[in-house]
């Protein structure tokens, strides 16, 4: 594997594998690899000739009272990491190799599906997210892109991003990945002392009981929003941001529970913000329910 740091040496080594007729897939990141991570690379190694991983914390996603400065960081071990999957290309640029000479005047805002849920207590979040996955499309030039079902807003967000601006590449949704426990993994999981890591899969057992619910007939949306809110309550260490049961694609408020949708949640647990959610959707032979899928390794 190569660990690369420029856009210009990215671009050379892309630009030479598509001459070869090689599929390119890029899987962006923040780093601090998990097997959510893991599990974007394998899905990417399978589908595409070349794999390149970005690994870029990026400051225009960050507001200005959140974690940039404390993010976590191991460029080792997650060169190790990406190495063991497979990976062709860490592309690893500093910040201003990514925006020279401080902030990008250019964003790329995705009006609609960014002002609600997480677009709320993040207001600047998702042009910063859809700048970065725009600018890592034109360096890279893949014809696939993985993003987790995890950060299941960013992943709808992109999506529509990626069609307005007819950009050549396949935006891949993957499974989101959990914990034996139940607790989403997330690289901000490492925030959490050993009292709130212990208490945080409360907010997977709220989804998944607002699901269970839902499978047994309940239908108003106001009931299922409140059966969350009670559990997740009930658990002192955790502070609840917002629960929402929206559209699967669009985004959408929903007034009645039909058709695909998801219900998605934002807690702050320590210093740590989670985000969580579950996918349902309900046809004519009945409800199926998409939790992911349980990898408890690294
Ligand atoms: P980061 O939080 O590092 O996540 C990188 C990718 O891994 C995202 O697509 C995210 O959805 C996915 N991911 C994280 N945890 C996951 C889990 N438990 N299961 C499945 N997938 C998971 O998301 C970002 O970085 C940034 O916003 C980025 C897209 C790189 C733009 O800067």
């Amino acid at each position: 594997m190569k660990t690369l740091t420029t856009i210009s040496s990215v671009r050379e080594y892309c630009d030479e594998a598509r001459r070869n007729g090689a599929r390119v897939g890029l899987v962006p990141t923040m780093g601090f690899f998990h097997a959510g991570h893991r599990s974007l690379m394998d899905a990417a190694r399978v589908e595409n000739d070349i794999v390149v991983v970005s690994l870029f914390v990026n400051p225009a996603q960050f507001g200005p009272t959140e974690d940039l400065a404390s993010y976590p960081r191991d460029l080792e071990g997650d060169a190790a990491l990406a190495a063991a999957a497979g990976v062709d290309v860490l592309f690893a640029p500093t910040v201003d190799e990514i925006y020279p000479k401080g902030a990008s005047r250019t964003t790329v805002h995705v009006a609609g599906l960014t002002e609600g849920m997480c677009g709320v207590s993040r207001p600047t979040h998702f042009d910063g997210v859809t700048t970065v996955v725009a600018k890592l499309f034109a360096i890279v030039g893949p014809c696939r892109a993985y993003f987790g079902r995890k950060d299941f807003q960013q992943l709808a967000v992109v999506r529509r991003m990626a069609a307005d601006l007819n950009l050549p590449a396949e935006v891949v949704g993957c499974p989101l990945v959990r914990e034996a426990d139940g607790l989403a993994r997330s690289s901000r999981n490492a925030y959490l002392a050993p009292d709130e890591r212990a208490a945080a899969p409360q907010l997977s057992r709220a989804l998944l009981e607002a699901a269970s619910a839902i499978e047994a007939g309940e239908r108003d949306p106001a009931r299922v929003v409140e059966r969350v809110r009670a559990i997740v309550g009930a658990q002192p260490l955790l502070q609840l941001e917002y629960v929402e049961i929206r559209g699967s694609e669009e985004l959408e408020s929903r007034d009645v529970l039909d058709g695909s949708f998801v219900i998605a949640l934002a807690a702050d647990v320590g210093r740590a913000r989670l985000i969580d959610n579950v996918v349902v959707t309900i046809a004519e032979d009945g409800v199926t329910v998409d939790t992911g899928i349980i990898a408890d390794g690294s």
